[in-house]
């Protein structure tokens, strides 16, 4: 019996992957499919697969031509597959030529002609408009923004806003876009979305704007520095039927949801404490240092080592405890916030002024997991046991500045798929406002009590 093997995502099935799979089924006696999963396809870039793998899955069995479907979930499966499954040929379209080669030495490769002028990718634009985003703000973030949006198809960067003019225009001519201004107005006829990366304080008024305008927001962190407003804009989001999204990138990132599904499975037993740790020495000079009113390590770094706490913790821990090292402007250089859970502990540590060692560390009943510097790039995590011997280290792609999954969900959200995609939930982003409320209260009360003042 002569054994067949393709794989694909076979999003929005269509006839090019019909005639695909026709056609390998008829070059042997027995096909196998293997289809990706989600997890695999944000890994290798791909971040819009719309359908779901059951869905996926039951639309290849339909056709009738594969005998067997299998999952495809990591990197180098399809050799284990060939060896595991006694393959004797390997197929794909002709988009691939050259790129499986490698498999000749385990069996047959056959590229077959790619059908013409269709594919996932056309169908996904063609049923969903491209998504005309626009930027608020030109500072060191949104230049990172534009390179990551061309990874995600389905959205494309239309204009950009200052409200300096000559900010805008040089922004714009960097990145070669036609549309920059400093009339809000004009700008939003522009967008259907907007990715605000202006400074924090301007996060509110900015968000209110865009969403009386309808507009879709993915707005930078701290979204904003109140329970009150971000409650307040949630809910206005949902009046105006727009998507309202807080871009802490971690959240997004495949690695990072792997930790959560591995810590959620159980593997470390009952969490009883996270540590995470972000430290970065700023130039005391630098907005960061100098912004008595909305700067500090902890409103620069706390939404990255607030995010495993309320994650894995949840957001109804039953203390909460601020201890900051303060410059002489009264900003904090150092803190660390102490939660207390039923059953938990947990330390968020943030620095502008002092180094230390940026891990995040999850120790529960049955074992820790530990991720390295830069955790909040998520790209590998160990979970480890008391028997070191049983230590398992795992690995996932964070693609460049890791802001294309971010992006990639809030395309899915404006789309309307799977609300439950929202990697970062409403609930958690009122809890990271209410937190940093809480944090600035302290601090100035702290400052007056001193009698520092805000100039
Ligand atoms: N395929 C094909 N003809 C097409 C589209 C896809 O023969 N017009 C083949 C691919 O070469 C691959 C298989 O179908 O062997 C599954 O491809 P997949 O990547 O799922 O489909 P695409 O339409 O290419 O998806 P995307 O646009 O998301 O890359």
């Amino acid at each position: 019996m002569k054994k067949v093997i393709t794989y694909g995502s076979f999003d929005l099935f269509h006839e090019g992957h019909y005639r695909l799979l026709k056609r390998a089924k008829a070059l042997g006696d027995w096909l196998i499919v293997g289809v990706t999963t989600e997890h695999y396809d944000e890994s290798r870039g791909k971040m819009n697969v719309i359908d779901s793998l059951m869905d996926r899955i039951e639309n290849v069995r339909k056709t009738g031509f594969a005998d067997e479907i299998i999952i495809e979930d990591h990197e180098g499966q399809k050799v284990e597959d060939i060896i595991k499954y006694g393959v004797d040929i390997f197929t794909v379209g002709s988009d691939w030529t050259g790129s499986f080669d490698y498999m000749k030495n385990y069996c047959e490769v056959v590229y077959l002609e790619r059908t013409k002028d269709i594919s996932s990718t056309m169908l996904r634009a063609k049923k969903y408009n491209i998504i005309r985003l626009g930027i608020i703000g030109t500072g060191r973030i949104a230049a990172r923004m534009v390179p990551e949006v061309k990874y995600v198809s389905g959205i494309n960067i239309d204009a950009v806003y200052n409200p300096h003019i000559e900010s805008a225009e040089s922004f714009a001519k960097h990145f070669e876009m036609n549309k920059y201004m400093d009339n809000l107005e004009e700008f939003y006829e522009e967008v259907d979305a907007v990715y605000i990366a202006s400074p924090h304080e301007t996060h509110y008024e900015y968000i209110k704007s865009a969403i009386s305008h309808h507009k879709h927001v993915l707005c930078e962190k701290p979204m904003v520095l109140k329970r009150s407003q971000a409650e307040e804009l949630f809910l206005m989001a949902e009046e105006n039927k727009v998507i309202l999204m807080e871009a802490i990138k971690t959240a997004y990132c495949p690695g990072f949801n792997q930790l959560l599904s591995i810590v959620r499975s159980g593997a470390i037993g009952n969490v009883r404490d996270v540590e995470a740790c972000f430290t970065k020495l700023e130039n005391p000079l630098s907005r960061e240092l100098t912004d008595t009113v909305y700067g500090g390590s902890f409103t620069e770094l706390g939404s990255y080592t607030l995010l495993p706490v309320l994650k894995i913790l949840g957001e109804n821990y039953q203390d909460l405890e601020f201890k900051s090292q303060t410059a002489a402007n009264g900003l904090d250089i150092y803190t660390k916030a102490y939660f207390t859970y039923e059953n938990a502990f947990a330390t968020s540590k943030n620095g502008l002024g002092v180094k230390s060692e940026g891990q995040l560390i999850i120790s529960g009943t049955r074992g820790y997991i530990l991720v390295d510097a830069p955790w909040w790039k998520t790209s590998s995590f160990e979970v480890c046991r008391e028997d070191r011997s049983q230590n398992e280290k795992y690995f996932s792609k964070f693609l460049k500045d890791g802001l294309r999954y971010e992006i990639g969900d809030f395309v899915s959200g404006i789309n309307g798929f799977d609300e439950k995609r929202f990697k970062l939930t409403k609930g958690e982003s009122i809890a990271l406002a209410d937190i940093m409320e809480r944090f600035l209260a302290e601090r100035n009360n702290i400052k007056e009590n001193r009698g520092v003042s805000d100039d």
